[in-house]
């Protein structure tokens, strides 16, 4: 048994900053961000607009593209980095928000390969048979994280989320490689404001915001991700001319750009919406996702590979067929 996806949704913060605002806030340019990331803008959440809240949106927009009722699903996983609460975790208020009262719930964070991983937990728990339907979100509000006088990394990120609706079928396919560098993970990098004020007293609070070796990152992506795609690929006995979309996470035009060119493949293969939406971590696969399902760019029988990197460091790779 392999989880097929069944339906997908997304939700996006009303507020929207765009470079120019940015522009008024600090030192930076519509030009510069553009140039070195492909960003145009960004969601910003408020008020409510919460990690759980958003996830809520969007698993209720992916419940209604799969036609199926809260009470059936079996799984319900968040996968984040930025819940504003630790407890109740943000799946558990997920359930109550959705009604969602027969699903086993818990809160994953794998950083921005946070949702292939939950994809990958989901995947394993219905290959076993245990559960057959599962809600698989990812959500954020990384302008929580984002150190707002640090112009090196506040201009990239966004807010929102994405989820998907998987059912346990006999013939889908789902084909994954997943790894991680625990070595290389001071290159991304964000503390517990926990411990920085309750156990660190004098500590310097800058830490408990994302913080990032833009460098080391960039070279470990255009490395990492053609390798984990073509050990996809070979695991799958594909060639690469046979897939149709290769879904990054969405961190930076030139990162997916750079991976096209190492793959080969042409960029119109790879979907892009970083231009509106910004780097929003675990979130950007299903929201990318969702865009090009409701687009109706996805075709019964389409193989997609789905591709994350980053904090950690981790990164991965799955394929799957539309
Ligand atoms: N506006 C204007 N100038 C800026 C800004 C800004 N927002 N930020 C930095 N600069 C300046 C720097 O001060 C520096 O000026 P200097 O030469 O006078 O010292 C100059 O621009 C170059 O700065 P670098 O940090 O060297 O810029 P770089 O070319 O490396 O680009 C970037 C930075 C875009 C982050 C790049 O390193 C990158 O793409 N990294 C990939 C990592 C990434 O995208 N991470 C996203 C989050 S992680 C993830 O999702 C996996």
């Amino acid at each position: 048994m392999v989880g097929k996806i069944k339906g997908t949704g997304s939700y996006r913060p009303v507020q929207v900053w765009d470079n120019d605002k940015l522009s008024h806030m600090m030192d930076t340019s519509d030009e510069w961000i553009r140039g070195r990331t492909g960003i145009g803008q960004r969601h910003i959440a408020s008020g409510g607009e919460t990690v759980a809240y958003m996830a809520a949106r969007a698993a209720e927009e992916a419940l209604s593209d799969a036609r199926m009722r809260p009470e059936e699903i079996d799984l319900l996983l968040v996968s984040t980095m930025s819940s504003e609460r630790i407890m109740p975790c943000a799946a558990c208020e997920v359930q109550k928000l959705i009604g969602a009262v027969n699903a086993a719930c818990f809160d994953l964070n794998g950083a921005c390969t946070g949702f292939l991983l939950a994809l990958n937990t989901a995947q394993a728990y219905l290959g076993q048979q245990i559960y057959r339907r599962a809600l698989v979100i990812g959500s954020e509000t990384l302008s929580h994280l984002t150190n707002w006088e640090d112009r090196s990394t506040c201009v990239l990120f966004g807010d929102g989320a994405g989820a998907v609706v998987l059912e346990a079928e006999e013939n889908a396919v789902y084909i994954q490689a997943a790894h991680s560098i625990g070595s290389r993970g001071e290159a991304l990098t964000c503390v517990s404001r926990n411990q920085q004020q309750f156990i660190e007293k004098d500590a310097d609070l800058s830490s408990t915001y994302m913080q990032m070796d833009g460098k080391e990152v960039f070279k470990f992506a255009v490395s990492k991700v053609p390798e984990v795609i073509t050990e996809v690929l070979e695991k799958a006995g594909k060639t690469k001319e046979e897939i149709r979309f290769y879904m990054l996470h969405q961190a930076n035009k030139r990162i997916v750009a750079s991976v096209s060119k190492h793959m080969n493949e042409p960029l119109e293969k790879y979907p892009m919406n970083i231009e509106n939406l910004g780097n929003t971590s675990s979130a950007s696969i299903p929201l990318l996702l969702d865009e090009w399902n409701k687009k109706g760019r996805l075709n019964s029988g389409d193989w997609i590979i789905l591709s994350g990197f980053g904090g950690g460091l981790t990164y991965g790779a799955s394929l799957l067929q539309w």
